[in-house]
């Protein structure tokens, strides 16, 4: 068997843990919006159209924030197509997933629904196809309470109080060729600058996002963060990151050792931008937004034919996950906390259908992915600060990131329960976890889980929702300070004053 040592220390602390790591995404593509959180005539649709079964599993899964309306659609979007009567809204094109969107649900139904859920939305303006103008009418609409043409119509059309909207996005993936309005690093930071500048005379106060890149292995990661931040630093506040990995060539070593990417995407954007800033001589600090991160087979969709005829709603990037993608995925939550120094925000990508945790049949059942439990677990438990934990243990060797640790941990501390998050790596072996917790006083156990199957491969489906859950690890019955973490695991060890 595989050991490994965590110190776990309350000294030793990176951070508070960061409610906003604890994001999502809901985009107008596929059946996230339309199937997914709005379907009138379900039998659990309320009388506004959104389904009390996501809306139950959304609250569950424990997501605080929640990003808004795209992702590339954002990039073709006109806001104005999705307010007032519903039966004079425009359907329109969307070119980025080749589908009608009919805009029965815009910002007024959306905020409506992300308060009935308990999420702060974090809305993303169009700076593909629109600019300075657009988003500041778009903000005006939303933020200011009345007495305006813009929030007037908000009014007329219901929402009588502002939305109060504190988190904008300055556009979507501006780096990517796919993208609607592409820009150059110089042309977006520019426009992203005046955007703010002119969304800040309306409100000081707001919480603005540049894009950073879309992925590191863009061809301009690196000089793109450099260019945006020369140009937006003392006009935002962080800059995103977007990351999505999957298994390739059945290297399933590789694949669960993704978060080690994620790692070198933060440290580098970090060190990007207290560089542009020592050189500009700011005192302030850019944080990183990870406003869209997942496992997404990616390349499966892109081989896929493109949909026919501009269907609404069609079932698009509807990936079903398996364990091991649910412990990679573990991984990666991991890592936020991690840095929960400089991670302010992070959003998974999706919440509903897409690329998400939770799946809907049209007209019928919802139910949890495999990965919806990490999610669930790290959002509930992950709680006061954020220690600096270092695991000791074995390493293995990967094609992509050459040497990583079997054990990929990290644990937070408040006054009721120290919990640590564990992923064992390791494809064929159990690891015996020794957790040397002296600098915590007496500690007992009170509850372990661990996400595993015999069947790496395991899925949940609307018929068999539970096959792949977590349960309880009682391996640590014999001996309070070791716990065994059967191979691809994600673990939750819960401990509490003895
Ligand atoms: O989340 C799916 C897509 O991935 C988003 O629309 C885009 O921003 C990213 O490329």
């Amino acid at each position: 068997m595989l050991k490994a040592q965590l110190t776990i220390d309350p000294a030793q602390q990176v951070a508070p843990v960061r409610r906003r790591t604890f994001g999502t995404f809901v985009e107008h593509l596929g059946r996230c919006v339309y199937t997914g959180i709005y379907e009138p005539g379900h039998p659990t649709a309320d009388a506004d159209g959104f389904r009390g079964d996501v809306l139950a599993l959304t609250r569950e899964l424990g997501v605080t924030t929640v990003r808004y309306p795209g992702g590339n659609f954002v990039s073709g979007y006109r806001w104005e197509d999705g307010v007032g009567p519903r039966e004079r809204r425009p359907r329109r094109l969307d070119l980025a997933w080749h589908s009608t969107e009919t805009n029965e649900i815009g910002v007024d139904e959306f905020v409506r629904w992300s308060r009935l859920a308990g999420l702060e939305p974090m809305m993303a303006v169009n700076l593909g196809t629109r600019g300075v103008l657009e988003a500041v009418d778009l903000l005006e609409y939303c933020n200011i309470p009345s007495g305006t043409t813009l929030s007037d119509l908000r009014v007329a059309g219901g929402a009588k109080e502002p939305h109060d909207i504190r988190i904008w996005c300055l556009g979507n993936e501006m780096d990517g060729p796919w993208q609607i309005g592409h820009k150059t690093a110089r042309e977006y930071g520019r426009l992203a600058a005046e955007t703010a500048r002119a969304m800040r005379m309306v409100d000081p106060g707001l919480e603005l996002v540049a894009c950073g890149s879309s992925g590191s292995s863009m061809p301009t990661f690196g000089s793109w963060e450099t260019t945006v931040l020369e140009e937006t630093y003392d006009l935002v506040d962080h800059i995103s990151c977007h990351a999505y990995y999957e298994e390739k060539d059945g290297d399933l070593g590789g694949f669960l050792a993704c978060a080690t990417d994620m790692e070198h995407f933060i440290s580098t954007v970090v060190s990007i931008a207290d560089q542009v800033g020592a050189r500009l001589g700011s005192g302030k600090k850019i944080s990183v937004s990870f406003d869209e991160w997942n496992i997404w087979y990616l390349s499966r969709h892109q081989s896929a034919p493109p949909p026919p005829d501009w269907p609404v709603a069609p079932p698009l990037l509807e990936d079903h996950y398996h364990l091991a993608d649910a412990v990679a995925f573990g991984g990666l939550l991991v890592t936020l906390l991690r840095h929960s120094d400089r991670v302010a925000a992070a959003c998974l990508a999706q919440l509903v259908n897409v690329i998400a945790p939770i799946m809907t049949e049209p007209g019928g059942r919802a139910w949890r992915q495999t990965t919806f439990h990490p999610f669930a677990q790290a959002a509930r438990y992950a709680s006061g600060d954020v220690l600096l934990t270092e695991p000791v243990g074995p390493s293995y060797e990967t094609g992509e990131f050459g040497q990583v640790p079997v054990l990929h941990a990290v644990a937070t501390h408040d006054d009721r329960f120290t919990t640590v998050f564990a992923v064992n790596r390791s494809v064929t072996e159990p690891l015996e976890l020794e957790l040397d917790t002296r600098a915590l006083g007496a500690v007992r156990i009170a509850e372990a889980t661990t996400l595993a199957h015999e069947d790496v491969y395991a899925r949940n489906t609307a018929d068999d929702p539970e096959r792949v859950a977590p349960r309880p690890n009682t391996s640590h019955r014999s001996d309070p300070q070791r716990i065994v973490l059967p191979p691809v695991s994600w673990n939750v060890i819960r401990l509490t004053r003895a």
